[in-house]
This record gives structure tokens, C-alpha cells and sequence, in this order.
């Protein structure tokens, strides 16, 4: 018997559509729940493909507030795609980078960009100027509420900023951004919310003073996949970044507990079986290993030459660019494979391994199989 994913040569990204959709409904139903009013703008830094950054669109209605990109190189691909809410959330500098972003600029009132120095204010407002853009540059200040990362410090250093930007006709200033990103996977839990909730008194004090010094920000947007909960019950916050929920990986799926579905998992073939070992064709050049290494999946949802039975005492390290390694878990024995079966490995992080695939696959259950483009994969400038 053959099914549909056997089609595909391998190894091959794979998105299940309805767990996809589940993790954003799931989101939106905790975000709703949690807070009145704080909207959700999704981080595309990786899913990366406009198809994707749509459905987002679609299933989140009135509490969608647009999107957010890292990149002006990605914010091109989702314009281009027809996408015009964007928040490019890393500084955006030098000559050629904000020559691309005047360009969006001008097709895009709505685009939005970070700074966090005057240097960068300087620059924008300069390009703003040559490029005699229709209308103000929406700017938002990013402070730095611990991850020491990019960001001016809270306080008087962001108002500082923000009078300087108050002061360019090129410049409209519109909110704060301050992400926490280092805490996004803290365990326990109760930790990851009491470090959070510290990082948020950082942004809601800086909120108070621009406000006391008639600087208002409109937006204050921060949260990523881990903590937006504990964001949205943050007074002042009004949208939060989360980005892998609708993906997910080994690393969120350790931090999070269950909260999220796998929908991301990567397709790969047994070249060989030996004594102690199987071995398949997903390497270093098809999983990232930043977070750790990736874990085979549990089953596969349909038979055929592909596997349907429970791996999940196999563990997975890469052999190499090409080549991963499967070894028996505690119980010391390997399943019953033989070359040319096919198993699903869970990414350890969704966004770096995505970036290493030119399509993915979008798989539903009595659905033909979709390639999805990923059309802003290795959009990094
Ligand atoms: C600025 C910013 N916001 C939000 C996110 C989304 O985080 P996550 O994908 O962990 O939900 C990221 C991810 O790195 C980020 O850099």
C-alpha cells in the first residue's frame, strides 16, 4: 500500500495543517481568555512563508494585529505577498538595508522598524528625507528588559530616545518594544512568570514615563512563545510577538508541557540498519542542533512504506551533514526497520530548522499533500 508521503523523497519538512491551525486557535483562545484586548502579532521569523503568516491573518481576526518580521529582507518577501502591517523587530542600519526598507516604507504607511540608538534615528530619518517619503516612519523604541541583546536601557534613557525621535518630522514615534527572550524557555514555570513579570516592570515604568512626558506609546508589544501570557496581564502591553506555538519544537514542547501540538516534524528515510544502529538520511544540513538534537516522532499518522508504530525509546544524534544516527533507547532494543522505511524526526527548534528547507509540505488527512513555498527562507539581510 502506498499513501501520499510517499511521494516525497526525503528528508522533507512537514506541516500538519490541523495541528497548525489548532496551536493558533489555542493561542488566540488563551490570549482572549487572559487579557481585553491585547492583540496578537505573530513573529514570521519562522514560519517564513507568507502562506503561513495569512493563515495567521485569517484565524485571528479582530485580535490579529498585523505581523512581525526580524528582517527588512523577510518584510520584503510578506509585502511582496501583499502583507502590510509588519514590525520589523531588529534595528534596521546602514545604506543599502534602508534604501529597501524606504522602498517598503513608501508602499506600506504601516510598516514599522525598532531603533535603539540615535545613531539609528539619525540614519532612518536621513533616509527618509532622500527618499521624500509620503508620510512619517512609524518607529518604535526598543528597550532592553534583561535579555541583553539590542535595546536602550528602560527609563530615562528610552524617554531620552524618544524626545530625540519626537523631534524628526521624518519620525513618527508609536510605541516600545521589549522582548524577553531569554526567558523563553526557563523552567519551572513559576520562575519563567516571576522573571517575566520583573522584565514587564521595566516596560510598563517606561510606558508611564513617555506617557508623563506626553510621549504616549500607542503600541507596547513584547512576548514571545513562552511568556505573552504573562505579557497580556501586563498593564500597558497592547500586543504581544509569540512566533513558534504554531510550529513547535523539542525545546518549547520540553519548556511548555504539552500546551502546544508538534506540527512541524521532518521526514526521513532508513538508508541502513546494523547491529547496534539504524541510520537515516536527515543530518546537520536538515535539522538544526542549536537547541539540542532532534527526537524521532512517536508515529506517523498513515501506513504504507512509511512507519506507523511507536519509536519513541529511539534516540537521534546527526552522523555527519548528511547522515543521522538512531539508537536504542533503555530498553536497548530497535524496532523492526529495514532500508527505504521512512520516520518523522521533531525538530529541537523549529525556526533554524525551517530555514534550512526551500518548501514545506502541508499535510492533512484525507488532503492532498501542499508544497508551501518558503519564500522568505534565508532572508537573513
Ligand atoms: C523580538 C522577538 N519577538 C518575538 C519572538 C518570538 O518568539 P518565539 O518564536 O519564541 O515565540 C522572537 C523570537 O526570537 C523575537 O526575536
Amino acid at each position: 500500500m502506498t499513501n501520499a508521503l510517499d511521494c516525497l523523497d526525503t528528508p522533507s519538512l512537514l506541516l500538519d495543517r490541523q495541528k497548525l491551525k489548532a496551536n493558533t486557535r489555542k493561542l488566540l483562545h488563551l490570549l482572549r481568555e487572559k487579557s481585553t484586548g491585547v492583540k496578537l502579532r505573530p513573529h514570521c521569523k519562522g514560519v517564513k512563508a507568507p502562506a503561513l503568516a495569512r493563515l495567521f491573518l485569517a484565524e485571528g481576526g479582530e485580535t490579529i494585529e498585523g505581523i512581525c518580521v526580524a528582517k527588512t529582507s523577510e518584510a520584503e518577501v510578506m509585502v511582496a505577498a501583499g502583507i502590510t502591517d509588519i514590525l520589523i523587530t531588529t534595528e534596521v542600519i546602514g545604506k543599502n538595508k534602508t534604501g529597501r526598507l524606504m522602498k517598503l516604507a513608501a508602499l506600506c504607511p504601516e510598516l514599522k522598524v525598532v531603533v535603539d540608538s540615535r545613531t539609528l534615528v539619525e540614519n532612518l530619518a536621513g533616509a527618509c528625507k532622500e527618499a521624500a517619503l509620503p508620510q512619517p516612519l512609524k518607529v518604535l523604541v526598543e528597550i532592553n528588559v534583561g535579555q541583553n541583546r539590542t535595546g536602550v536601557e528602560p527609563g530615562e534613557e528610552a524617554l531620552h530616545l524618544a524626545q530625540f525621535i519626537s523631534q524628526m518630522p521624518e519620525l513618527k514615534l508609536v510605541g516600545l518594544q521589549g522582548y524577553e527572550g531569554h526567558l523563553q524557555h526557563l523552567c519551572p514555570t513559576s520562575e519563567r512568570e516571576r522573571l517575566c513579570r520583573e522584565a514587564m516592570e521595566k516596560l510598563t515604568a517606561t510606558t508611564k514615563l513617555l506617557t508623563e512626558n506626553g510621549l504616549a506609546p500607542s503600541i507596547v508589544t513584547t512576548g514571545g512563545t513562552g511568556t505573552f501570557l504573562t505579557c497580556a496581564a501586563t498593564d500597558g502591553v497592547t500586543e504581544v510577538q509569540p512566533g513558534s506555538f504554531a510550529l513547535m519544537d523539542t525545546a518549547y514542547t520540553d519548556a511548555l508541557a504539552g500546551t502546544y501540538e508538534i506540527a512541524l516534524t521532518v521526514l526521513t528515510t532508513v538508508l541502513g540498519v546494523y547491529r547496534d544502529r539504524i541510520v537515516v538520511d536527515a543530518g546537520l544540513k536538515s535539522l538544526s542542533t542549536d537547541m539540542g538534537f532532534a527526537r524521532p516522532f512517536k508515529q506517523l499518522p498513515e501506513q504504507g512504506n512509511t512507519v506507523a508504530r511507536t519509536l519513541h525509546n529511539l534516540t537521534y544524534t546527526p552522523g555527519g551533514d548528511e547522515h543521522g544516527i538512531l539508537k536504542a533507547g533503555q530498553d536497548g532494543t530497535l524496532p523492526d526497520l529495514k532500508p527505504g522505511d521512512r520516520l518523522l524526526l521533531i525538530p529541537s527548534h523549529c525556526d533554524t530548522t525551517l530555514n534550512l528547507y526551500d518548501t514545506l509540505y502541508l499535510t492533512e488527512p484525507g488532503r492532498e499533500i501542499e508544497a508551501v513555498p518558503i519564500l522568505a527562507r534565508g532572508k537573513v539581510q
